[in-house]
């Protein structure tokens, strides 16, 4: 078999930039600026400057009530305006700011001034619609430029928006759209997806007989297929119907710096998703100081991330970070591997793509394809490569590096979170790299790897990744449950931040990210929760019982094990396999990716019934059972 690399998962060599990367590079002294960090509040001040306030903030940092941390306290400031209306005033104002493709090859471009129209018109409508500041507005909605209008003019009129991601289905929007309390839901007739239409309506239409706080459902008719819709029953609204004859200028709300801005559903440890609640300008300060110097954002970029704006990859680098600075955001929907797995180096080469940023199971797939497909393009265009979403393996890593960097490009592998919402560790484009090493903490974060006491471990040992001090992306709470925050993130090793990742660091000071510390799943970068896949399992008539845990899957990183207790007298037979597996994709949507399945009679659980997923793990690895004194049996 042809083999793209003779790379193996060993990687020792370490790639410094190329001259010219530095000299480019906007950072070009990597530790020196880790220094002018370690002030954090002068730090992060300076780089709120860059925006347009109504009110300077009277205080970077209140820490008068841990864990519960305040940025730039008295400040006053509009996303939507820093974003968008204030490049219409300068010479960005024809300058495209969306720029939407998808797998049909239909495009849409919308300059800064054009965006800044369609903003407008939106907010409105949502003013007129009775939306308030404070307000919770979800929208449900494929990649289109649809969805960027809408968050943005959420922002304009102050409303926190929830986006659901589109992939997700019924009992997912149910529970988001409940939890956040919705008044407004935008969706779609639906999206593309390998050649097919998906119908997104049908989902929403389901989802909405649970929904009770929601009073108006506005339908962007996004597919050109003909769709009805009940605009009779007076809940229901075409997005073009309803921005008709709106004035395209829009007083923007003067936000508080602490107001929140956006709550996004990320799966934790227990069943129930966790309502990730940022606020305003800590994350508009985060983004964009994070974006610009990563991916070293200069006039004229083409920036693409392939990230899906329903997750915080798409929220910080799809849309808030790359409008903030004034780039070009390239907004894709469609597949990596679609119409052939030429489509990404396509693109590149189409639009002269300068960044381009990606996750590693996307990578380790199309690798799987060989080089015929990046070579068949020109990439010249590309200057800075990057990752996210879990770690990327060597092997990937020099692919990456080797054919579409050309050996001359670095690769930002950028460590973070739905929680952090801004990168916190990550190399710069200055920076010597280590393939499989997100190197370093960004300037102004102070990241450590210790015990569960709290104390740093030993160069090179395991432990817990944590975040010493705050940081002005960093959320604020779990909407609605400031209990769960405490308890989830601050209470175990008190004063750090636990991100649940397990790391360790070399010799360097460079960081190694392990993968989660708790029930967790990292499914081709998705965050999924065994809770949440097992009480799918359980909700099928014939499971009694459900225990799942990862397994190391070549190119999506882990898919689901699971060990399900059968109703009695039931078989394990093929028909109930597949049936199996559509009422889990029907409960949690197609990011739950089903490896095997096994019946058992037992589940290993301590005496207090919890199901001990580490006996499981190790049963599967092969390895010894480790200390199983609390296993009931
Ligand atoms: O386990 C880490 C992994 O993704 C988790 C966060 O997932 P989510 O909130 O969905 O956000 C993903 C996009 C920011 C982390 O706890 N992770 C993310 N980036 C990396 C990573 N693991 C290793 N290396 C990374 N670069």
């Amino acid at each position: 078999m042809e083999r793209d690399t003779d790379v193996l998962l060993q990687e020792e060599r370490i790639f410094y930039p190329d001259e010219d990367v530095i000299q480019r590079a906007l950072i070009k002294n990597w530790e020196e600026e880790i220094r002018k960090g370690k002030d954090i509040e002068k730090y992060w001040a300076e780089k709120a400057e860059q925006f347009e306030w109504f009110k300077k903030w009277d205080q970077v940092l209140d820490e008068s009530n841990k864990p519960f941390y305040k940025w730039f306290v008295g400040g006053k400031i509009n996303l939507a305006h820093n974003a968008v209306d204030r490049w219409v005033e300068t010479d960005k104002r024809n300058q495209v700011a969306i720029l939407y493709a998808n797998e049909r090859g239909d495009e849409r471009k919308l300059t800064y001034y054009e965006l800044s129209r369609e903003v407008n018109k939106f907010a409105n409508a949502l003013r007129n619609l009775g939306v308030v500041k404070g307000d919770r507005v979800s929208m449900y909605l494929p990649m289109c430029p649809e969805l960027l209008i809408s968050m943005l003019a959420c922002n304009k009129i102050g409303a926190i928006h929830s986006v659901v991601y589109s992939g997700l289905s019924v009992g997912a929007v149910v529970e988001r759209m409940n939890d956040a309390k919705a008044k407004i839901l935008i969706t779609a007739d639906g999206t593309f997806r390998r050649g097919k239409v998906i119908d997104l309506k049908s989902i929403t239409d389901e989802a909405m007989l649970q929904c009770k706080t929601v009073e108006t459902v506005v339908v962007v008719k996004h597919t050109g297929s003909p769709i009805d819709i009940s605009e009779l029953s007076g809940k229901e609204i075409f997005y073009d119907r309803l921005i008709e004859g709106e004035p395209a200028d829009c007083e923007p709300e003067q936000m508080d710096a602490e107001d929140p801005l956006f709550i996004l559903y990320t799966s934790g440890s227990t069943g129930k998703p966790k309502g990730v609640l940022h606020t305003t300008a800590g994350y508009m300060v985060g983004a964009a100081t994070t974006m610009q110097n990563v991916f070293d954002i200069h006039n004229g970029d083409l920036y693409w991330c392939t990230g899906d704006i329903g997750w915080i990859t798409g929220h910080s680098y799809v849309i808030y970070a790359p409008l903030l600075l004034g780039t070009t955001t390239l907004v894709y929907e469609g597949a990596p591997d679609y119409p052939d797995p030429g489509a990404f180096w396509h693109l590149v080469e189409k639009y002269g793509v300068t960044k381009f940023y990606t996750a590693p199971t996307a990578i380790r797939h199309l690798m799987r394809f060989g080089t015929k497909y990046p070579k068949r393009y020109n990439l010249e265009s590309l200057k800075i490569l990057a990752t996210v979403g879990e770690p990327i393996n060597p092997e990937a890593w020099m692919w990456y590096y080797k054919y579409i960097g050309n050996e001359k490009i670095p690769i930002m592998d950028t460590w973070w979170q739905t929680e952090t919402g801004m990168h916190l560790i990550t190399p710069l484009p200055c920076s010597p790299l280590k393939p499989g090493s997100a190197t370093k903490a960004f300037p102004g974060i102070e990241a450590d790897v210790v015990d569960d006491q709290g104390n740093p471990v030993p160069l090179g040992k395991g432990g817990f990744l944590v975040i010493k001090k705050p940081w002005p992306a960093m959320f604020r709470t779990l909407y609605g449950d400031d209990e769960r925050y405490i308890e989830t993130y601050w209470k175990d090793i008190p004063g750090y931040y636990k991100a649940g990742d397990m790391a360790r660091k070399d010799e360097d000071g460079y960081f190694w990210i392990q993968g989660r510390s708790d029930d967790v799943l990292k499914i081709a970068g998705h965050r999924i929760g065994t809770a949440e896949v097992e009480s799918a399992f359980v909700s099928h008539p014939l499971v009694v019982e459900a225990a799942v845990i990862g397994k190391d899957d070549p190119i999506k990183g882990q898919v689901i094990k699971a060990f399900l207790i059968l109703k009695e007298e039931q078989k394990l037979r093929t028909g109930l396999i597949e049936d199996l597996k559509k009422h889990v994709r029907y409960e949690l949507g197609p990011v739950a990716v089903l490896g095997e399945i096994e019946q058992v009679e037992k589940l290993p659980k301590t005496r207090s019934g919890k199901i001990m997923r580490r006996v499981l793990r190790a049963r599967e690895a092969g390895e010894d059972l480790g200390d199983t004194s609390t296993l009931e049996e």
